[in-house]
């Protein structure tokens, strides 16, 4: 399970300034579980833990089973919510380096869809597009593409976000001029019955998965939305969604009771504590770059869910020791104005240990022997401890290793705080107002009827 270390929070806020709070994150968990908040007609983030859907899991598992045996690239259309978490789960869960399923592949431009027996257990390669407006990006993507046999999943729950409606438009007509069974390789994930792709998916007889009305696009990895391209991915989504249901009954059900020891609570309290000292922005920071995107869809978790009413604290990330050699620098000695949540792993099941050499010519001898990620562990002590004395408060959140179940529960422990953090602030953490603003303009610029 997850361990929230914040001892370096301890000179920043007392035990009298936490116990304080602890009623008022006790009264928002207490808001939470009883639906009684703004907002509540969105919690169906924890509905769907509370009354697993196996049948769900089973159907999204069988779809990917298929998709991974007759795609070369699954590409994934959608943006904000509709992206950031299946990202974030495969990115964390895949090696870093796969040798591509399409080297020594015999399938040339012709498109066709027949794979070789030995090629059943390679994964497809997962691209994401539709969260941006490039053309750039969008030409490469499609000359990517030709020779290869793609499957496609449009992401939106309302069905009408620009940036995945225009990269559906683009792909949908490459696919049809590529395949005679482009239907039958688009997956649709969107409402039970609203928006346009409803009207495109009912004509054309896509697949379809729905997206419960009750769970917001932040919210929605653990619905079709993520476990459809995780699943392809090759991760098994039985165990993600096994732990996040165990973080849920630990964190988040009616019988853990109160908050005390709850340490999603507590990373909520500790965070409106430092907010209200001053504290305006909360630095997500990893040593793992597999980490680097749970720490983006953490951010629009954070961002979207309390930035709002002239409150809450800006989620940034940083991926270290990467960026200790770049705004490193103002982290130690900026504007006073940074709180930090490092998010770490106690064990490291990939490791490799430092060679010897014969010369010492590099100097790096007395590494010899020593593990890397041993290494890596002296950097973020060494980081803590710093940043600590230069003025950052910071907390550590453990996870025991790396796994599916692991981000399962890591996943659940960010969605809880959240939410207690929002109605600590006495907002809506399930809205997201401001997000139209942008819209508005851009629509008004071109000219939308
Ligand atoms: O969290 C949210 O609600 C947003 O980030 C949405 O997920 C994002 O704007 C995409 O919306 P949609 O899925 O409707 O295309």
């Amino acid at each position: 399970m997850i361990r929230l270390d914040y001892e370096n929070v301890r000179a920043f806020l007392s035990d009298n300034d936490i116990s304080s709070l602890g009623t008022q994150a006790a009264e928002a968990h207490e808001t939470l579980l009883d639906g009684s908040g703004e907002g509540n007609e969105y919690l169906g983030w924890r509905h769907l833990l509370a009354e697993p859907d196996t049948g769900l899991l089973e159907d999204v598992a069988l779809t990917a089973e298929n998709i991974r045996r007759r795609a070369d690239v699954f590409l994934c259309i959608g943006i904000g919510g509709s992206y950031l978490g299946a990202k974030a789960v495969i990115q964390a869960l895949t090696p870093y380096f796969q040798p591509s399923r399409l080297a020594g592949s015999s399938r040339g431009a012709d498109h066709s869809d027949t794979r070789s027996p030995q090629e059943d257990n390679e994964t497809p390669e997962v691209i994401f597009a539709g969260h941006h407006m490039s053309g750039a990006y969008m030409r490469g993507l499609l000359d990517y593409l030709d020779g290869k046999s793609v499957c496609v999943n449009v992401i939106s729950k309302s069905g009408t976000t620009l940036e995945p409606a225009l990269a559906f438009r683009f792909v949908r007509q490459w696919l049809e001029s590529r395949f005679d069974d482009a239907d039958s390789r688009i997956i649709v994930t969107t409402d039970p019955s609203e928006g346009a792709l409803n009207v495109l998916q009912r004509e054309r007889g896509y697949k379809k998965f729905d997206i419960p009305p009750s769970v917001g696009g932040r919210f929605s990895v653990l619905t079709p939305v993520g476990l459809l391209p995780i699943s392809v991915a090759g991760i098994d989504i039985r165990l993600l969604f096994d732990g996040a249901v165990s973080a849920f009954t630990k964190y988040g059900s009616a019988k853990q009771g109160g908050a005390a020891n709850n340490d999603s609570i507590n990373y909520a309290l500790l965070r409106y504590g430092l907010l209200r000292k001053g504290y305006a922005i909360d630095l997500l920071s990893v040593f793992e770059p597999s980490l680097v995107g749970i720490a983006q869809w953490w951010q629009q978790l954070f961002g979207e869910s309390e930035g709002k009413q002239g409150t809450g604290l800006y989620p940034a990330i940083a991926q270290y020791s990467t960026d200790l050699h770049s705004f490193g620098q103002y982290v130690q000695q900026g504007r006073r104005t940074l709180m930090e949540s490092f998010l770490m792993l106690e064990n490291d099941s990939g490791d490799l240990g430092v060679p010897a050499s014969d010369s010492n010519l590099d100097g790096l001898d007395y590494l010899a022997d020593k593990h890397m990620s041993t290494i890596n562990r002296a950097a973020y002590e060494g980081t803590a401890k710093a940043h600590l004395d230069g003025g950052v408060p910071n907390l550590t959140i453990w996870l025991d290793h790396l796994s599916a179940e692991t981000i399962g529960q890591s996943i659940y422990f960010f969605e809880h705080a959240v939410s207690v953090g929002g109605y600590m602030l006495r907002l809506n953490p399930f809205d997201q107002p401001g997000v139209e603003a942008y819209k508005r303009e851009m629509f008004r610029k071109l000219g939308r009827p």
